[in-house]
């Protein structure tokens, strides 16, 4: 890709922002007081399980679905009125839609004809857009003869060359197997950082989500759970559902107790006692993620300052970097991954085991 080429797009990138948006299909209400701001430049996910309205929001930000109540603004203009064209905003669906018959450069030139530009101006937009995806070498094909991953590109570079303020990515990747995704979703992300063209990508996949996003927008059910940058969200989860719909999540529910003038969680089937800050008595859960915790025979000399759980292995899984086992402690099962070195053994199945868990690692949910 050239590298020293003027980048189209640059500098003209807007943030969108959505306010109080309630938007139903007949009785179902869909979207469910959506607020957020998304920043010029920035790679933003949606992300959330299938049905949760990922779509409807990134549709209405593109003026295909009108919000009962609410507002859309873009840069500094509230577009909620205006029709799609009139949005400069440009969308890459889950179908790439590519037109069959016509030349990787027809289907890229194509919004640029609908505008009447300069036949010169059209050529050097086409020929940097393409360029850009990697494509140039390729102009003359048909969609037929390209890859799943070109066939990616072409639909990406018809998007950017019409210059769009703001790049809507709905589940781009999903058509594509497990490797290309992996390939194509860095070539998207580098491609984002180039143009600095605010992206929002919508996707149901978490790892998709956190390599490419600066910030992600947790939905379920119609309501932004969590707003945050993916790390964030992994280690300070606002709820149980965005704990478990960011990664593994062993969760064990208890209640705040108050003793020696300290609040603690505790739960008399695992015996977890962390200390809690500034919470009062109630019910509550704890977080902890496998690869916090340390798994040894029951034995063996506990870690200084960490809280111990007993169980047995109710079974384990090696996955070549790591061996996860399930534990059993109590009426819960606990995961739990242990860095595999060469040569190492597991422990078996029935095994009788210790768990420590570090208190600091724990992350602390009332509900
Ligand atoms: N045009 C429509 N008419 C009625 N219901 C719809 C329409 N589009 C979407 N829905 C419903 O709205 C909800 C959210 O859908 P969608 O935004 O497509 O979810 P996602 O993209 O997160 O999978 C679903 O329950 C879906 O059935
Ligand atoms: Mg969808």
């Amino acid at each position: 890709m050239n590298q020293s080429q003027p980048q189209q797009g640059v500098g003209s990138s807007r943030g969108v922002r959505l306010e109080d948006i309630n938007l139903s299909f007949g009785k179902t209400h869909v979207l469910k007081g959506i607020n957020l701001e998304i920043e010029s430049g920035e790679f933003f996910a949606f992300l959330g399980p299938s049905g949760c309205g990922k779509t409807t929001l990134l549709r209405l930000i593109a003026g295909f679905e009108a919000a009962q109540s609410g507002k859309v603004i873009i840069g500094e203009q509230e577009v909620s009125h205006l029709p799609p064209w009139r949005r400069e905003l440009g969308m890459v669906f889950q179908s790439y839609a590519l037109w069959p018959h016509m030349t990787v450069r027809k289907n890229v030139a194509f919004g640029l004809e609908e505008r009447r530009l300069p036949r010169r101006e059209i050529n050097r937009r086409v020929d940097q857009a393409l360029d850009l995806v990697g494509l140039l070498a390729l102009s003359e094909r048909r969609p037929n003869q390209l890859s799943g991953g070109q066939q990616q590109r072409v639909a990406l570079a018809r998007t950017i060359v019409i210059e769009p303020k703001v790049l809507l990515l709905d589940e781009p990747l999903s058509n594509l197997d497990a490797k290309l995704r992996v390939q194509m979703r860095l070539e998207l992300r580098q491609l984002q950082r180039k143009l600095s063209l605010t992206t929002i990508f919508v996707t149901h996949d978490q790892e998709e989500a956190n390599t490419t996003s600066d910030r992600i927008a947790v939905i379920n059910d119609g309501i932004v759970q969590q707003i945050g940058s993916p790390i964030e969200l992994y280690d300070n989860p606002a709820n149980l559902f965005v704990a478990k719909f960011l990664g593994v999540a062993n969760v064990i529910d208890g209640a705040l107790v108050e003793a020696d003038g300290q609040v603690y969680f505790h739960s008399s089937d695992a015996s977890v006692k962390v200390p809690i800050n500034g919470q009062s008595a109630g019910s509550a859960s704890i977080v902890f993620r496998p690869q916090n915790l340390t798994i040894r025979r029951q034995a063996a000399k506990p870690p200084n300052g960490a809280t111990r759980l007993e169980g047995t292995v109710d079974h384990k899984e090696f996955l070549g970097s790591i061996i996860r086992y399930r534990v059993k402690v109590g009426r819960h099962f606990v995961l739990v991954d242990k860095a595999h070195q060469r040569g190492a053994e597991a422990l078996p199945e029935g095994a009788p085991v210790a768990i420590y868990l570090n208190p600091e690692q724990v992350i602390k949910l009332v509900e």
